[in-house]
């Protein structure tokens, strides 16, 4: 059995399977939090009872007793960039040493003191400047050159994590911690927009996760501090209403484009007495709001000369990807083809529940951690070393 759970704003969801080759789910919780802000734990007693919660659930829905956990990072002090490293080719024939030799050399990019290493993902590799290869074990030349996707979180956010894990007393281990976009291609994306050039926006509650896959392989990704929370704050202030009240219209009447919406008066109950709105204007509020947010995706886009090299446009996911008019209002905003990501996951009818875009994350890591096993065991079956190296790598505490 093997236990993922994973960190979001609004909610602590845990999933259990059964093991990686069927992936059957054994049990699923989602419950709320308010220890964390913009992806990030800024209250350990709330974060660790909702976590504690969500594994009571898990453990009772099962009847198993969870002993480690896969958990998913992600927040505004995640940050990436690409990196290169070189090295000579020791027997002229390229051995898993050689390519382990040039990892770790794009691995060694100086980083603030703050910063840890969370995850390496190699691009591609060139062989005396000739390239885009995906394995070159076996191959001939001089010089390796390793291309890869360096991902850093905040050394806090794997403290606070295990702190959390420590206060709620229970005894859980953690396997391994993941980048949660890592996850999220694999449950929204196809092999085919990946080759072809897509890019997928995680907007959840607290952070909008921008991540850009060409050639197979994630080139980009960025974390930005802004989501649907945001666009229930426009709603409270604009109404001068509780959060909770904004949250609870927003998802009921809430519309992204305002073009085709009527007129209707709302008239909504709420903790300070009644309020009206026209849903027209409503949908006004939420479209200048999430417009600032797509904006400052697609500038990012834009600044780092990516617009043209995504063909196959850009996929929503995230819990704010449920907002209606999502898909038209980014059509206006650019000519870039848009999609609602919905998690692909054979389950059963009755589970139909979880195929929706705020559990894409929880959904997609089950997928990454089977991709990522079978290529550790392809290495190890190969006396590969860099399995060694990448999983000291990943899992460094
Ligand atoms: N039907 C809906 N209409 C509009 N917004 C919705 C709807 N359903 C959910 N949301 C929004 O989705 C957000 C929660 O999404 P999600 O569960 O993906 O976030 P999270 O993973 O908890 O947070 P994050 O990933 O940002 O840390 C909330 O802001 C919520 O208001
Ligand atoms: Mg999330």
């Amino acid at each position: 059995m093997i236990c993922f759970l994973d960190l979001g704003t609004s909610k602590v969801s845990g999933l259990l399977i059964d093991d990686l080759s069927t992936s059957t789910i054994h049990a699923f919780s989602s419950i709320e939090t308010s220890g964390v802000k913009k992806g990030s734990i800024i209250n350990i007693s709330a974060t660790a009872s909702s976590i504690s919660e969500c594994l009571r659930d898990i453990e009772q829905q099962s009847g198993l007793k969870i002993k480690e956990i896969l958990v998913s990072i992600s927040g505004e002090e995640v940050s990436s960039t690409n990196s290169v490293g070189q090295a000579a080719i020791s027997e002229n024939e390229i051995s898993a040493r050689d390519i382990e030799n040039a990892l770790n050399m794009s691995s060694t990019l100086k980083i603030p003191n703050d910063k840890t290493l969370l995850y390496v993902v190699p691009i591609s590799f060139f062989i005396d400047g000739q390239g885009n290869i995906d394995d070159p074990l076996g191959m001939n030349g001089i010089k390796l050159e390793a291309r890869s996707h360096l991902i850093h979180c905040s050394k806090n956010t794997k403290d606070n994590i295990k702190k959390c894990l420590k206060v709620s007393s229970s005894g859980i281990g953690i396997r391994k911690y993941f980048y949660s976009q890592l996850g999220v291609a694999h449950s929204v994306l196809t092999d085919y927009q990946k080759k072809l050039g897509v890019c997928i926006l995680d907007i959840g509650a607290g952070t909008t996760d921008i991540s850009v896959y060409q050639n197979g392989s994630i080139t980009f990704s960025k974390v930005l501090p802004y989501a649907g929370d945001y666009i229930t704050e426009i709603i409270a202030s604009a109404l001068d209403i509780q959060s909770s009240d904004a949250e609870a219209i927003k998802k009921k009447y809430g519309s992204a484009f305002s073009d085709n919406i009527n007129d209707e008066m709302l008239k909504i109950s709420v903790e300070n007495g009644k309020k009206s709105i026209s849903r027209k204007a409503l949908a006004g509020l939420i479209e200048n709001s999430m417009s600032k947010i797509l904006r400052h995706c697609l500038n990012s886009l834009e600044e780092n000369n990516l617009l043209n090299n995504i063909s196959d446009g850009i996929v929503i996911t995230g819990g704010s990807a449920n907002m209606e008019g999502m898909v038209k209002l980014g059509e206006k905003l650019s000519n870039l083809n848009f999609k609602i990501g919905i998690p692909k996951y054979n389950l059963p009818r009755k589970s139909d529940n979880l195929i929706k875009p705020e559990n894409s994350v929880i959904l997609g890591m089950t997928k990454f951690y089977a991709l990522e096993q079978d290529k550790e065991f392809t290495f190890n079956q190969s006396k590969g070393i860099i399995a060694r190296v990448l999983e000291w790598i990943r899992t460094e505490l």
